[in-house]
């Protein structure tokens, strides 16, 4: 009997551990797989068993429901797996064997389509590469969607001694947590991806830059890391091709801006994790002063799959000049959190209501913060909006790293406003005025507000203005957008206290 339970640090918070314990006392005999999370987190841990091939589901676990599960009694079976809603609904490319396969093994890797990608690279110049991502379209999916082929067209065009491939990792947004989902979940994949960019814009050593709160991440990826090294897929010589790289796994301390590509980049480098100045690019002068890409896990992690369908199937799926999918992470007061990768151009509704069921609390959704701290607010009257970059943008929105946090009615906007302001403040790394002082002054005017000061609102809209032009970078400058959302698309939140003063 072959048995899969995730391994995934979501599975294992919902008690994986526990029920693999009562599985092994009440099966001894059974194979039990270790996988990664299906991104169906309401129905974590979620027990696979195999039969005749086909893999029945059985969620959410609890040790006492193994004896249902293993005679196939349980009242909590969900049936084949992949004829869930969830999954059919999906197009899963960069998450197709999340949750299918041992994230360590790489046979396991090579029997589900992985190293076709690398292997097609191979017999490619570096050009061919950048021009295959070009054809993709794939865009950045850390948060900025600059298009990933014109970035690695500046570092394959640099001329330089040594260059190198970064990965952040760091994955700082609130509701995200697709770049652990797939660490933990199929590391080669990443490993993969960075290996096409380094032999694409001629880069022999990467860094994958993973926050020290993921443990379970950082484990995996090292683990794969010496697996890969092990197996040649790492190393001088890659796969036989005589071409070299190499990999390694670093750990940050833990601040939201050192997910900001330079600040990263100096912390990287042993520095504190402030802000550098742009120009000049990290792509022509990034880790110790040399071109360096660096890029967001799933963009890399979405290499692999392009080069094996080729960039112009990946560029069939999507919305106007957002091509390929989008790994939403739907998260916050909803009844049915978890990842769902799809192609760009589903609407935000569909998304909080019909995948997510609307909220957990089962009263009226009242607003959903898409792209972390730094995305707006969007009230119901915009849930018409399409995922992509450019139709966000004209709704004022960000889509960013693609995490949805959902508020039901009892969410006050003012406090939401309030601590996004805190979080700028808190976060800060204290280069530029406008966000070092200007986010403590915000909150203060906010405060006022609070307390019914009616003229404290035109200052804090001002205020916003003065961090949105005058930040170095999107922490200070971005945090405006959730600010002035609430205060603009909830106003009774505000008004109701200048009623009050008055
Ligand atoms: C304050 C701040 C935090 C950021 N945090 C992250 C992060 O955690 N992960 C990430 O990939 N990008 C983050 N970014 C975006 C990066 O600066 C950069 O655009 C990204 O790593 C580039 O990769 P991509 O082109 O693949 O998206 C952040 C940006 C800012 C301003
Ligand atoms: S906006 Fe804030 S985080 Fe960004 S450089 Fe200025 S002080 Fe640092």
């Amino acid at each position: 009997m072959k048995i899969y339970v995730p391994m995934d640090s979501a599975a294992k918070a919902l008690g994986a551990e526990e029920v693999v314990s009562a599985l092994r006392a009440a099966a001894p005999e059974a194979q039990i797989v270790r996988t990664g999370s299906r991104g169906m987190i309401w129905l974590e841990p979620l027990v696979e068993v195999e039969v005749d091939g086909v893999r029945h589901g059985f969620g959410p676990a609890e040790p006492s429901d193994v004896v249902g599960i293993l005679d196939g009694s349980s009242a909590k079976a969900l049936g084949p797996v992949e004829n869930l809603d969830w999954m059919k609904r999906q197009s899963r490319l960069t998450f197709a064997r999340v949750g299918v396969i041992d994230p360590l093994s790489l046979a396991d890797y090579r029997a589900h389509g992985g190293l076709a990608g690398l292997r097609r690279a191979l017999a490619m110049t570096g050009q061919e590469i950048v021009d295959e991502v070009k054809t993709s379209g794939l865009r950045g999916r850390g948060g900025a969607g600059f298009p990933t082929g014109i970035k690695w067209q500046t570092v394959h065009d640099a001329d330089a001694p040594q260059k190198y491939i970064v990965c952040n990792a760091d994955e700082g947004d609130s509701a995200t947590f697709a770049d652990r989902m797939l660490m933990e979940g199929d590391p080669f994949t990443l490993i993969e991806g960075m290996t096409i960019a380094g032999i694409g814009v001629g880069a022999t050593k990467g860094y994958v830059y993973l926050r020290s709160e993921y443990p379970d991440a950082i484990a995996v990826m090292t683990r794969a890391v010496e697996v890969a090294r092990a197996e040649g897929l790492l190393g001088p010589d890659v796969l036989g091709s005589g071409r070299a790289f190499e990999m390694e796994i670093r750990k940050g301390a833990g601040a939201y801006v050192c997910g900001e590509e330079t600040s990263l980049l100096n912390s990287l480098e042993g520095k504190r994790g402030v802000v550098r100045a742009k120009p000049p690019l990290p792509a022509l002068e990034g880790f110790l002063g040399r071109p360096t890409v660096v890029n967001n896990v799933i963009s890399l992690a979405t290499v692999p799959v392009i080069f094996e369908k080729g960039g112009q199937a990946y560029a069939d799926f999507g919305l106007g000049r957002s091509r390929g999918t989008v790994t939403l992470q739907i998260a916050g007061n909803v009844a049915r959190g978890g990842l769902f990768e799809t192609a760009f151009g589903i609407s935000l509704g569909e998304v909080v209501n019909d995948l997510g069921g609307g909220t957990l609390s089962g009263r009226p959704v009242k607003a959903v913060q898409v792209g972390g701290p730094l995305g707006a607010y969007m009230p119901l009257s915009k849930f018409n909006t399409l995922l992509g970059y450019e139709e966000f943008d004209a709704a004022g929105g960000l889509i960013g790293h693609a995490g949805l946090t959902v508020f039901d009615d009892t969410t006050d906007m003012l406090d939401m406003a309030r601590f996004a302001m805190e979080f700028c403040a808190v976060e800060s790394c204290g280069k530029c005025t406008p966000c070092r002082i200007g986010a403590v002054r915000g909150v203060e005017t906010i405060d006022r507000i609070a307390q019914g000061d009616a003229d404290a609102l035109p200052l804090l809209a001002d205020l916003c203005e003065t961090m949105k032009d005058g930040s170095l970078c999107a922490l200070g400058g971005f945090t405006p957008f959730p600010v002035m959302s609430a205060v603009t698309q909830f106003p009774d939140d505000f008004a109701r206290l200048k009623e009050a003063a008055e």
